[in-house]
């Protein structure tokens, strides 16, 4: 595995990670499964500024002590390596930095920030105190996934002559998601920065780029549908884009809010196909149990081969990333996908989207925003 520039000098802890959970929500419940009977780190602090929430928590981890916030935390002299961010949005520059200035190093979910000055104060906050800010992205832990890129990368398709992903969002299904979790994205989403191609979408254009390499350019449509008065989602819409290696893609995102979705978790029914000159590779779905097949194919040659025994629960993909995160931090080995300066890139592709989108969808360079 390749060294992340940004990680170099960096110096493994030689005991276990002393860890605190700081957003106590509905993505804890996943987010957690890294920590759970994990040697790698033991969980000294949860916050959160909800009672409620703290007290659920507590069950969970009974040694550890509880704060409203990272302020609190830090002030009580408890010694802490590592924090863990699930955070709305907006709230993260503000307590990244605090957790950075208290000498912590942070995991933060994504997206990394709105625009690109809040994420690039928060890089200069974790260069400044010399600690590591990683942003998660849970997608490239997904086995399902991870089988499409080694595909991809072992040439067996050929060269590759295009690729598109697909999201359905649908209202019906999945698990509760309290009112809460919904305001501050529909505030988020009054800003410009929708919850299907902002939120949710920054993992299908880190899975891009996780793929393929650096965008040259993005054309985007991005379209609204009022859900109820003053809450519009944003579809339906479709970002077209080109590689630097002139490869392209398409993510077109449908709102089917009456359609019933099977699934543990959100309801987006979503999928991959990679062609290439010889054949293709599919994953055919992740959040959602859209289509009840084999999660990864590949037809090359007339067959169809299919993969039948992969971990295809996409929980299992933020128990490994956050695994991924705290064994990292044992051993500085790897890169951290994502480190900081990848999650930017993430950021301007999004950022390209809306402005091109906003200018008729011309084609936008998200290296020159
Ligand atoms: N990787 C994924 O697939 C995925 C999926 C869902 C959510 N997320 C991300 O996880 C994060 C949290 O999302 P969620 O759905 O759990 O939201 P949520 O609203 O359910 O939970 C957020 C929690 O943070 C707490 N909080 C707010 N301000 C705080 C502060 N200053 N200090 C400490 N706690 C504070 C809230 O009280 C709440 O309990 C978001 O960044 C979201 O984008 C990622």
């Amino acid at each position: 595995m390749v060294q992340d520039p940004s990680t170099l000098g960096y110096t493994p802890l030689e005991r276990p990670v002393r860890a605190a959970i700081v957003g106590l929500g509905r993505i804890y419940d996943l987010n957690v499964t890294a920590y759970v009977d994990n040697a790698d780190v033991e969980v000294v602090a949860i916050v959160d500024p909800s009672d409620e929430r703290r007290t659920q928590r507590q069950a969970d981890w009974s040694a550890a002590q509880a704060f409203r916030s990272v302020r609190e935390l830090a002030a009580s002299g408890l010694a802490v390596d590592a924090v863990e961010l699930l955070l709305p949005t907006a709230m993260n520059e503000e307590v990244v930095t605090a957790c950075l200035e208290s000498g912590w190093h942070v995991n933060l979910q994504k997206p990394f920030a709105e625009d690109l000055a809040s994420a690039t104060r928060m890089i200069d906050a974790a260069r400044r105190c010399g600690r590591q800010l990683r942003v998660m992205e849970n997608y490239l832990f997904y086995e399902p996934l991870q089988r499409l890129k080694a595909t991809v990368d072992s040439g067996e398709l050929g060269p590759i002559s295009g690729y598109h992903l697909k999201m359905v969002a649908s209202g019906r299904g999945g698990w509760d998601v309290p009112g809460e979790a919904y305001e501050w994205r529909f505030e988020q989403a009054r800003r410009g920065h929708g919850v299907l191609v902002f939120d949710d979408g920054w993992h299908k254009l880190s899975t891009a780029i996780w793929l393929f390499g650096p965008v040259a350019e993005v054309r985007a449509w991005i379209g609204s549908t009022e859900v109820i008065p003053g809450v519009d989602v944003d579809a339906p819409s479709t970002l077209v884009w080109e590689h630097v290696n002139g490869i392209r893609g398409v993510w077109d995102i449908t709102f089917a809010i009456d359609m019933m979705l099977r699934s543990d978790y959100y309801t987006n029914d979503e999928r991959w196909e990679v062609t290439g000159r010889r054949g293709f590779a599919r994953v055919n779905r992740c959040t959602g149990r859209g289509i009840q097949q084999p999660s990864f194919e590949v037809y090359l040659d007339g067959e169809m081969r299919s993969q039948h025994a992969l971990d295809d629960d996409w929980g299992s993909s933020f128990r490994d990333s956050g695994r991924h995160w705290l064994r990292w931090l044992r051993t500085g080995d790897g890169p951290l996908w994502w480190g900081a300066e990848q999650a930017m890139d993430v950021l301007r592709f999004a950022l390209a989207a809306y402005a091109s989108s906003d200018a008729g969808g011309v084609g936008v360079d998200p290296r020159l925003l």
